[in-house]
């Protein structure tokens, strides 16, 4: 038996508790980690909520998304890790227990000198980042991006990894703190949502022009200015509707710059597909965060058995960069 964070009802933080859970059973191509620190995000509290059902497979009622850890059991047919071996992973679920099975393809090392807490803090936003940003978005090096929700942890992982790329990062948070600590990370101007209209600054931050690519988790009324907001052959990247799911838009406007409006959800995508940009990640991005180019942003870690709690920071907006709960 293991301990585990369990949704006991679709509700507020407080629905969270620790409960005895069997150990889960793996695949023959996957490895089960025992889990030393989990990430948090914020589709867990859309699922906390009742809003966002894990896809077929993945638990019904055991949160989280990514995993740092160290190998306790391998596969029959696991080629690339041994028992013992410390490594982070994005999962589809069941993330906020003592142990968790990962397709070996979606484990990536951890990186030398990492704390656990800071390798559980990668996978969801990075795997999220590469996939919506550089294979869909197509952003290259020399181009720029413009984000919404620039602190959020995200946000911060856009930051940084366009900015080491070789990209100019345009970011929106919802204060001067928020702004002061993407600009900091490297964003060449935060734009404070609250009072500065961001279509006007981004028009006098690129003369005119526009951004290449736009990464948006808002949706709704955010449309029409994010469409004014892209250059000639821009791209409009969705990620999330938390402004709402419909807006209108100028088609004439999207003819004449020819923009390519798009978004994705990484969850429910196939391994194959989440084991590529894995693959992506350690080739691009790991020896970044190797060479200290790249460090996380764990904002708080709290004990798993405070799951509410954090829970209730995630809520409130306050932090800038991850939340992450230890065990
Ligand atoms: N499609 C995918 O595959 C995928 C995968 C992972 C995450 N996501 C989405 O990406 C977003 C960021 O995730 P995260 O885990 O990084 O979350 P997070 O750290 O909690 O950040 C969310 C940010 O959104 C802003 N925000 C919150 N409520 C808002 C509202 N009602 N209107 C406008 N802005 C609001 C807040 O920043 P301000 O205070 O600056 O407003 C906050 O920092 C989430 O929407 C999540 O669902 C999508």
């Amino acid at each position: 038996m293991m301990k585990a964070i369990v949704i006991t009802q679709p509700g507020g933080p407080e629905v969270l508790k620790i409960e005895e859970r069997p150990i889960p059973a793996y695949a023959a191509t996957d490895v089960l980690i025992k889990v030393m620190a989990a990430g948090i995000n914020r589709p867990d509290v859309a699922q906390r909520k009742g809003n966002y059902p894990p896809p077929a497979g993945a638990p019904a009622d055991v949160p989280g998304l990514e995993v740092a850890g160290i190998i306790a059991e391998v596969g029959a047919d696991v080629a690339r890790w041994r028992v013992g071996d410390k490594v982070c992973a994005l999962v589809t679920g069941g993330g906020y227990a003592e142990y968790c099975p990962a397709p070996e393809g979606q484990c990536l090392p951890m990186p030398e000198n990492f704390s656990f807490a800071e390798a559980a803090s990668l996978p969801e936003t990075f795997f999220t980042v590469w996939s919506n940003v550089f294979d869909r978005g197509r952003l290259q090096a020399g181009e720029s991006l413009l984000v919404h929700g620039g602190s959020s942890g995200i946000g911060v992982a856009a930051i940084q990894m366009t900015t080491a790329l070789g990209s100019k990062v345009y970011v929106t948070a919802g204060s001067d703190e928020k702004c002061r600590f993407c600009e900091e990370l490297g964003a060449e101007r935060a734009i404070n949502y609250n009072n500065q209209d961001f279509g006007e600054e981004i028009a006098k931050l690129t003369d005119g022009k526009g951004v290449d690519v736009i990464l948006d988790m808002i949706g709704g009324s955010y449309t029409g200015p994010n469409i004014k907001s892209l250059a000639n052959d821009g791209r409009l990247v969705f990620i999330n509707i938390m402004k709402g799911k419909s807006a209108e838009i100028d088609i004439a406007e999207v003819m004449r710059k020819r923009i390519y409006i798009t978004g994705s959800m990484l969850r429910p995508r196939d391994v194959a597909f989440k084991s590529a940009i894995a693959q992506n990640l350690q080739t691009h991005i790991w020896p970044l965060l190797a060479s200290g180019k790249i460090t996380p942003v764990v904002y708080r870690i709290y004990p798993v058995a405070e799951a509410s709690k954090a829970h209730q920071l995630m809520e409130t907006s306050r932090h800038m960069g991850k939340i992450v709960l230890e065990f």
